[in-house]
Formats: structure tokens, sequence, C-alpha cells
């Protein structure tokens, strides 16, 4: 899905948090030795994928994403065994040990047909990881945004679905799954951009996401395992 809110990823090269903790989930479940190919869906600059290498050394890697330019950021980084695509992952045909997609599903306003592409593109006894802006609440919502200091059009990539209704299609589906939640550890302040997240911290101390577009954003991770 294009979008032109990607000014973060273009000059941006630091794992970012929830980047460490994919890695480390990933790190618990995979052999260190891996020497499979794993699928960055949504790869922007290819910063995880340059990390996961550096852990996986004998590993494959393929990441995909809509943006030609961010898929140029990730062919000049020169990462062993790697391969770079600019398309839509919905036309992918090929299978893969490990898929990722990180901030992919909020792009879309039926979750249905980008989650159940992602299990098809994993093989069988693989892992799929799906990163995303959940709702804890039964409540599923669709938004469309303008970010005004930047662009003049409506865009997408803010929509959460309750975790009650994914698991509702899991079910059907009969894939095994968990989730889990995300915990920022640090504070983030605002940006100049206002669509960039930053936090508050609560009484009882823990962080919660914010962004300028006037939402709360609560993260989990869904660990699919096929
Ligand atoms: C919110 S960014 C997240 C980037 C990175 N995965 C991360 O976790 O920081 C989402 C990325 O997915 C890409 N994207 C959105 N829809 C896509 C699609 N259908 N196929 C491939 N990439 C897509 C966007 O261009 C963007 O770079």
């Amino acid at each position: 899905m294009k979008t032109t809110q990607l000014h973060t990823y273009k000059y941006n090269y630091k794992l970012r948090e929830h980047q460490k903790d994919m890695l480390n989930i990933l790190k618990n479940k995979i052999n260190k030795n891996f020497n499979g190919t794993i699928l960055d869906i949504g790869c922007a600059q290819g910063v995880f994928l340059k990390h996961f290498k550096k852990y996986f050394k004998k590993s494959k890697l393929e990441g995909i994403d809509t943006s030609s330019e961010l898929i140029n950021r990730c062919k000049k980084l020169k990462i062993l065994d790697s391969k770079f695509y600019s398309k839509d992952f919905l036309n992918l045909k090929k299978k893969y040990e490990i898929v990722i997609a990180a901030g992919v599903l909020g792009y879309y306003d039926d979750f249905k047909k980008p989650l159940k592409k992602m299990i098809s593109l994993t093989k069988k006894r693989g892992t799929l990881i799906v990163f995303s802006h959940l709702n804890s609440f039964n409540i599923d919502t669709i938004v469309r945004f303008r970010n005004n200091t930047n662009c003049n059009k409506w865009e997408r990539g803010l929509n959460s679905y309750s975790i009650i209704t994914i698991k509702k299609f899991l079910k059907k589906m009969k894939v095994k799954f968990y989730f889990k939640q995300f915990n920022i550890p640090i504070r983030l302040k605002p940006k100049k951009n206002p669509i960039i997240s930053y936090t508050i911290d609560t009484l009882k101390k823990k962080k919660i996401i914010l962004s300028g577009s006037n939402l709360r954003l609560e993260y989990f991770y869904l660990i699919i395992k096929k």
C-alpha cells in the first residue's frame, strides 16, 4: 500500500524498540545456524534484516516494500545473501521458513486478505510474526488521516483490529497462534512531525503510546506457527 509517511525510515538506520523485541522473539525460537530464508514484508530501509543477518549468519534474506526509494536504500546496504523487491507482497508466490510483517496490517480496511496471504507465504512448520496496532477491547477501527505537515491527501496506515476479531478468523484458518503485547521500554518525546509516535507515563509507570493523529496505539506481536 502506498504511503507518503516514510520520512523516518529514509533517514534512520537504528533498530527500533519493537524490532529489538522481534529479533529477541526470533532468537528464542530459531536456531542460530538457521540457513533458510526470512521474508520481511514492508522491510522499509532494511534495518531489521541487516541486524537479523548479523546474528543468523547463515540465513538468506528477502525484503519487499512498495516504496522503491526505500528498496534502493536496502540494496545499498549490500547485505550478503539478500534480495529486495519493490512491489506489493500480495503478488508474491514463493514460500518462506520465516515471514515477518511489522506495521503493514494497519493499511488494510479488511485484514483478512493480507493476513491470509502472509500465512500462505509461510512454509509448513514455518513461523509468521505480524507486529501491529491492535485493540485489546473488542472494537475494530478504520482510520483515514491527513498529516498536513507533509501531505494534503487522506492516507491509511492506522487501522486497528480487535484481538477477538483476529482470533475468530485464525480459528477458522486452523493455525496455531498467540499474541504477545509490546511494552515500550523507553520514553519517546513528541517530534516535529506529529505522525511519529510518542509516549506518556501512567500513574503506575506504564507507558502509553500516542500519536499526533489523536490515537492511543496498543501494539502486539501475533505469532503464528504453521
Ligand atoms: C509502518 S512502515 C513499517 C516499517 C518496518 N517494517 C518497521 O517495522 O519499522 C510499513 C512499511 O510497509 C510498506 N508497505 C505497505 N503496504 C505494503 C505492501 N502491500 N507490500 C509491501 N510493502 C508494503 C510501506 O511502504 C512501509 O515501508
